[in-house]
């Protein structure tokens, strides 16, 4: 057994994400440096946030794209641009990061829970339908597509439709994602993505806003802005959301090498697939004709013993990660906001059973068949016992 540990063993710790810096990357900085032009108080910014935002708006085929400082910042730009205040609620999954519900908190909004499905983990149709028909004051609905996997979005935008809401896409970890081939962030009335660290495509901090239409654009820009419409006047409340010249540089490098990083990705998804298949005690990422993934985690349920199963594979430098462990009404600060009587048992399933597997473009094959074998030896002695 410790011949075969040995042989099993990474010979590097495998992190869950880490960015994928080339020289490009680097000599985009250098030039930021060089130029001393590190943002711009201009409504439409600096000249890297505006290739930025001519790259992403390009990949992700909308009018227009507004790059902002966090995907938080994206997601509060987008409900403020959708007149998202006081005494109006905004439905939403709770099995996300704790960021989509903040916003809403920050704006003066009420948060509507909503349960998932337990195949996707993406919000449930059905659950948000019943939910809308109890409520008069829900004005957006919020799809998160996590782990990269697209939500039903054509149920979703019909439903938000009756119900007279907008749809904005919580895209942050679904960049390079479609849905009947469209991209995720491009089918609702807005997508926001995160270039958080950790994502698909990344900045160290940074985000954007995607949009077609004309009006919430130029909400947008003035919102990213102290609400600026022109120098020194504010016309509605805004802060300042605005990129960093160096993050929009690397961004905008970053965005031209999505189908190469999407395309390791795949492979190494497609490794875990074929290797665990089989492997009774665990259920793997859904696959559908319609849903592509950009694989920007490959998430299993496992029967039980979860959290054994992650520390078998922490111990062996594998850094399996559980996203996320405590829904979000589930966390002190909603507890105590009134959220404690809020019941999503899809949800409390899937917070106790996933566990998240790296498949970033940094791993080689030879990783990848590591971590199959490692997870089905953890599997065997941990979860079907
Ligand atoms: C689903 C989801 N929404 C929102 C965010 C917030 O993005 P950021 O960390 O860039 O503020 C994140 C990422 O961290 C996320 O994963």
């Amino acid at each position: 057994m410790a011949v075969g540990r040995q042989t099993l063993r990474p010979k590097k710790r495998i992190n869950i994400n880490e960015p994928d810096i080339a020289k490009e990357e680097k000599s985009a900085v250098l030039s930021v440096l060089k130029s001393k032009v590190f943002t711009s108080s201009s409504t439409h910014g600096g000249p890297n946030v505006q290739e930025l935002e001519r790259r992403l708006k390009k990949y992700i085929g909308t009018k227009y794209a507004v790059a902002v400082n966090s995907g938080t910042s994206a997601l509060y730009c987008a409900l403020a641009a959708a007149t998202i205040g006081p005494n109006v609620e905004v439905a939403l999954p709770s099995f996300t990061f704790v960021a989509t519900a903040n916003v809403l908190m920050a704006l003066g909004a009420r948060p509507l829970f909503v349960d998932i499905n337990r195949d996707d983990y993406t919000i449930s149709a059905e659950d948000l339908e019943s939910r809308l028909s109890y409520s008069k004051r829900v004005k957006a609905v919020i799809p998160v597509h996590l782990y990269g996997y697209p939500a039903k979005m054509a149920e979703i935008i019909q439903i938000s439709r009756d119900h007279d809401a907008k749809v904005i896409e919580d895209a942050a970890q679904s960049i390079g994602s479609t849905y009947n081939s469209k991209q995720t962030g491009s089918l609702g009335d807005c997508g926001c993505f995160s270039f958080y660290a950790a994502k698909v495509v990344m900045s160290g901090e940074g985000g954007a806003v995607v949009t077609k239409d004309d009006e919430m654009y130029e909400r947008l820009i003035a919102i990213r802005n102290h609400g600026m419409t022109s120098p020194y006047m504010t016309r509605l409340l805004g802060l300042n959301f605005r990129m960093p010249e160096i993050e929009a540089a690397i961004a905008a490098v970053q965005i031209q090498k999505i189908p190469k990083l999407l395309k390791i990705r795949l492979r190494n998804a497609s490794i875990l697939r074929d290797e665990l298949q089989n492997q009774p005690g665990i259920i793997l990422p859904p696959v559908d004709g319609e849903r592509k993934n950009n694989y920007y985690l490959f998430t299993i349920s496992v029967a039980k013993r979860r959290d054994k199963l992650q520390k078998f594979l922490e111990m062996r430098g594998i850094d399996a990660r559980v996203f996320y462990p405590l829904p979000v009404h589930k966390n002190p600060f909603y507890l105590e906001n009134g959220f404690d009587k809020v019941s999503l048992p899809n949800t409390d399933w899937a917070a106790a059973h996933v566990l998240s597997l790296p498949v970033h473009p940094g791993l080689s094959e030879e990783e990848m068949k590591v971590i199959a074998n490692e997870v089905k030896r953890g599997v065997r002695q941990i979860v079907i016992t």
